[in-house]
C-alpha cells in the first residue's frame, strides 16, 4: 500500500483525488501492481525453463481495459462466456491466445467463438462435445481443443469455489471412466486437435499439495491413455490476503512446485515434458483492486457494536454476504491517525446481509471521510449487481501518477435503459 502524509495513494495517485474527479463508489486499480505480478510469474517460469502460457481468468473481472493491459503483457486469457469473449474481442485482443471453458456453452456461443477464432475449446462435457464436432463437421473447420477432466482432488478452500472434487457440475468424470470415453470420441473426430488435458481444484488455495497431485494424474491419465499431452493446463485459484488471517504462497513457489511436479511426473510416466498452463484469475487482479466509499452515517448500539455505512455496499462486492469474505479496510484520508474504534462497515443496500467489512479497526471517523477496502480487484466488478436500482461503480486504472478512467459509472438512465411499459389495457 503506497501512503504519503498519511494519504492512501494508489498508483500514484491519492485516493482523495481520485474521488474528487470520479467521486464515490469507486473501483481503482493499481496497474504497477498487475504487471508486476505477471512478471513474477514469468520469471518463474522462465527460471524453471519450461513452455508455459498464462492465461488469465477473466471471470475474476473482465473490462476491455483489462485485455488492452493484458494484450500490451503479452499474456493470454480465458473466457467463460459469449459476453466475456465479446469484451476480449471489443479490445481487440488476439483471439488465437483465447480458450474457453465453462459447463454448458450453448451452441450459439461455440459458433462465436469458432467464427471469431478463439484459440483454445476446452471441452467439458458430452454435450458439448457433440455440438462442437457438430459444428466442425458442418464447417468443414478444425479447432484446437484441451479436454477438462474433474479429478476428484479437492483442495482446501470455501465449499461454494471448490470445483476440483468428484461431486461436481464440471469436466469428464475421471474416476468412472466417462473421460476415457470422451478421449477416445475426441481422438476419433478429424475436426477436433486435442492439445491436452485440462483440470481446476479450486480457488483461494493456499495449500500446493493439491497442485503436485493434480500434475501427477494429469500425467497419469495421459500415460494411461498412450497420450503424449502437448499441453497440461492446471487451472487457476492461488490464494491472495484480504485480511491478517491470509497466508498466502507467492505466486513464484506455486510455479515452482507446479513445473516441477511436472518434470518428475513426465519422468515417471515415460512422457516428454508437456507446455504448462496456469489460468489465474484472483492473483493477477485481485490485491491491486482498490475500492473507494464514502461514510454516511453512523448507528451505535451501546455495549453491540457501531455500524459505518457507506455509498456502495453488495451491489459492488457482494463476496462478504455471499461467502462470509473477510475484508481489511482503511481510512484514507487519515491512515494511521493514533485514536481508534472498532465498527461494521455496512453498504447502502436495504439488507442486513449488506456488509463489507465484519469488523475494522480505524481511526476516529467522521461522515464525509474516505474509506477504502484492499484487494477488491477480483470477483468485484464481475459480480457487481444493480439491487436496489443502485448504478454500478465507475473503474479507474492508474499507473505512475496517471489516473485513466476504463469504465464509465452507470447513471440512472442505464438503469432503466432496457424496461419498457407494460401497456395497461383499458377497456
Ligand atoms: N479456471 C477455472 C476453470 C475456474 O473455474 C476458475 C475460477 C479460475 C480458472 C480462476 O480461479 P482464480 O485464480 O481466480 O482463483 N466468485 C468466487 C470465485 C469463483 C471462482 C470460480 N472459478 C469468489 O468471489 O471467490
Amino acid at each position: 500500500m503506497q501512503s504519503e502524509n498519511n494519504q492512501l495513494y494508489i498508483g500514484g495517485v491519492s485516493a482523495d483525488e481520485l474521488a474528487r474527479r470520479y467521486q464515490t463508489p469507486l473501483y481503482v486499480y493499481d496497474v504497477s501492481r498487475i504487471r508486476a505480478t505477471i512478471s513474477e510469474m514469468k520469471a518463474a517460469f522462465a527460471a524453471e525453463k519450461v513452455h508455459y502460457e498464462i492465461s488469465y481468468a477473466s471471470k475474476a473481472f473482465s473490462v476491455v481495459a483489462i485485455y488492452d493491459l493484458l494484450k500490451d503483457e503479452k499474456i493470454h486469457c480465458d473466457a467463460v462466456s459469449g459476453g466475456e469473449i465479446a469484451t476480449i474481442e471489443k479490445a481487440g485482443f488476439p483471439m488465437k491466445n483465447v480458450s474457453f471453458n465453462g459447463n454448458n456453452k450453448s451452441l450459439d456461443e461455440l459458433k462465436m467463438a469458432v467464427d471469431y477464432g478463439v484459440g483454445t475449446i476446452i471441452i467439458d462435457n458430452f454435450h458439448e462435445l457433440d455440438l462442437l464436432t457438430g459444428l466442425l463437421e458442418k464447417r468443414q473447420q478444425t479447432q484446437n481443443v484441451l479436454m477438462r477432466l474433474s479429478p476428484g482432488i479437492s483442495a482446501h478452500t470455501h465449499e461454494f469455489i471448490s470445483t476440483g472434487q468428484q461431486d461436481s457440475k464440471f469436466g469428464f468424470d475421471l474416476l468412472s471412466g466417462q473421460a476415457k470415453t470422451a478421449f477416445d470420441q475426441i481422438q476419433a473426430s478429424k475436426y477436433l486437435n486435442l492439445r491436452g488435458l485440462h483440470a481446476h481444484i479450486g480457488s483461494q488455495i493456499f495449500e500446493t499439495d493439491g497442485y503436485s497431485h493434480l500434475v501427477d494424474l494429469l500425467c497419469k491419465t495421459a500415460h494411461d491413455w498412450h497420450f503424449q499431452p502437448e499441453i497440461i493446463d492446471v487451472g487457476g485459484g492461488f490464494g491472495i490476503r484480504y485480511n491478517e488471517e491470509d497466508d498466502p504462497i507467492p505466486n513464484a513457489t506455486f510455479i515452482h512446485l507446479i513445473c516441477q511436479s511436472a518434470r518428475t511426473a513426465s519422468r515417471q510416466y515415460g512422457l516428454s515434458l508437456p507446455e504448462i498452463w496456469i489460468e489465474p484469475g484472483r492473483s493477477i487482479v485481485g490485491p491491486a483492486g482498490y475500492s473507494l466509499y464514502t461514510i454516511g452515517g453512523r448507528k451505535d448500539i451501546p455495549g453491540i457494536r457501531s455500524y459505518l455505512s457507506v455509498d456502495g455496499g453488495m451491489g459492488d462486492n457482494i463476496r462478504p454476504a455471499l461467502y462470509g469474505a473477510k475484508y481489511e479496510a482503511v481510512l484514507a484520508n487519515q491512515l494511521n491517525a493514533a485514536v481508534k474504534q472498532v465498527v461494521r462497515i455496512a453498504g447502502k443496500y436495504c439488507e442486513s446481509g449488506d456488509v463489507l467489512v465484519w469488523q475494522q479497526e480505524l481511526p476516529k471517523t467522521k461522515a464525509g471521510d474516505l474509506l477504502a477496502i484492499l484487494a477488491t480487484g477480483a470477483y468485484g466488478y464481475s459480480m457487481a449487481s444493480n439491487y436496489n436500482r443502485n448504478p454500478r461503480p465507475a473503474v479507474v486504472f492508474a499507473e505512475n501518477g496517471h489516473a485513466q478512467l476504463v469504465v464509465k459509472r452507470e447513471s440512472f438512465a442505464d438503469i432503466t435503459r432496457l424496461d419498457m411499459d407494460y401497456e395497461v389495457e383499458n377497456d
